[in-house]
């Protein structure tokens, strides 16, 4: 098994995202066999799902992609104390990951196509290569493997969490569509879509893991699920930082993409508010990534990406800080260390 953690597949994009790395490193032996577990697990889901969705939907979850949300349910469960001891409640923690795992890739699936993206983890994407309705039907079926998987754990509140999470997905989708093309987003509205469509899931991955654990508190659940909606708001924040700034080699996409599809981000907000001639332009006029391109050099031109870079470290920070409180006695050491990974990943 490779798992893909921190290491995307030969000739994807962000091989080597070093943060992650440095968290295996220090989670030790243990961490590492509950991450396979969780790839296994991952792949056998998706591989019995039958045909004909069973190869999209197995193709989409092994082509890479840095698990970071397994990761923190992961992290959440042994920074709560653990899973109770024994086979059973180790499965629990997997099966927790691997339902996180599985909403994250149904969104994926869904959003390419929404998005009307070509590329995905530098592969085509389901939409591109198999239409609408398989693409419809393997999101369908990720969701619906990730709830069966996550009720066999029979907890109520884990189920909850995880519903909480993707109905909130559903609604981000559904505000960025409703925005599309503006001229005029707010900058409250952009982070509130931020928080339905990426943050929710981190929350709920933190959520599990504590609630997975032997002894955690609903007090730990939610100052971790805090944590972790930060950690969300600001990875969404730089993903779309990365979307203007990055070559297509480290995003897996073209450059642009975002702007392409009339979603209006934070760089583009940040820029219209410093260039007027940028406030004018119509995003619907925008015709082919080579325009888009152009419109990424716009907006890096005004400074705008730093604000924007700076503004989600700050949002790091703050989620850093509160750490210590939720988990005292430096039991936070290495979501700590994914805290920097989300901002290395940008640099
Ligand atoms: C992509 O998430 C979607 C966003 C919320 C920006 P990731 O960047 O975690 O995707 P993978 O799983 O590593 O491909
Ligand atoms: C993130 O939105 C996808 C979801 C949270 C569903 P984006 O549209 O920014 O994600 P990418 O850029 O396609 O990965
Ligand atoms: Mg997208
Ligand atoms: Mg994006």
């Amino acid at each position: 098994v490779t798992t893909t953690l921190g290491k995307r597949t030969a000739g994807g994009p962000e091989e080597g995202v070093d943060g992650l790395e440095a968290i295996m490193r220090h989670g030790g032996r243990r961490l590492r066999e509950v991450m396979v577990r969780t790839e296994l697990h991952l792949e056998r889901v998706t591989s019995g799902a039958g045909p004909p969705l069973a190869s999209h939907a197995n193709a989409t979850v092994t082509a890479g992609g840095k698990r970071l949300r397994p990761l923190l349910v992961v992290l959440a469960a042994e920074s709560a104390g653990g899973p109770p001891a024994g086979a059973d409640g180790e499965e629990r923690l997997v099966r927790a990951a691997v339902a996180v795992e599985l909403v994250h890739s149904a969104t994926l699936v869904h959003d390419d196509l929404i998005d009307g993206a070509q590329l995905r983890r530098g592969n085509p994407t389901v939409a591109a290569v198999a239409g609408r309705q398989i693409a419809v039907a393997t999101g369908d079926l990720l969701f619906s493997r990730a709830f069966a998987e996550l009720a066999r754990n029979e907890d109520a509140a884990q189920l909850c969490a995880l519903s909480d999470a993707s109905s909130a997905l559903a609604a981000g989708e559904l505000l960025q569509r409703e925005d599309a093309y503006a001229p005029d987003v707010a900058v409250e509205r952009y982070l509130h879509r931020c928080e339905l469509k990426t943050a929710a899931l981190f929350e709920a991955a933190c959520r599990l893991g504590a609630l997975t654990a032997a002894d955690g508190s609903a007090a730990v659940a939610d100052g971790l699920g805090a944590f972790a909606r930060r950690i969300g708001l600001a990875f969404q924040m730089l993903d779309d930082v990365l979307d203007v700034s990055g070559p297509v080699e480290r995003t897996g996409k073209a450059r642009g993409t975002d702007l392409l599809d009339g979603t209006v981000t934070l760089p583009l907000i940040l820029a219209r508010e410093r260039d007027r001639s940028l406030a004018a332009f119509d995003l619907a006029s925008l015709d082919g990534p080579r325009q888009a391109e152009a419109l990424c050099e716009r907006i890096a031109a005004t400074g705008a990406l730093d604000e924007a870079r700076e503004r989600a470290l700050a949002v790091v920070a703050k989620a850093k800080a509160a750490l210590p409180s939720i988990l005292p006695g430096g039991r936070s050491l290495l979501l700590d260390l994914v805290a920097d990974s989300v901002v290395e990943r940008y640099r």
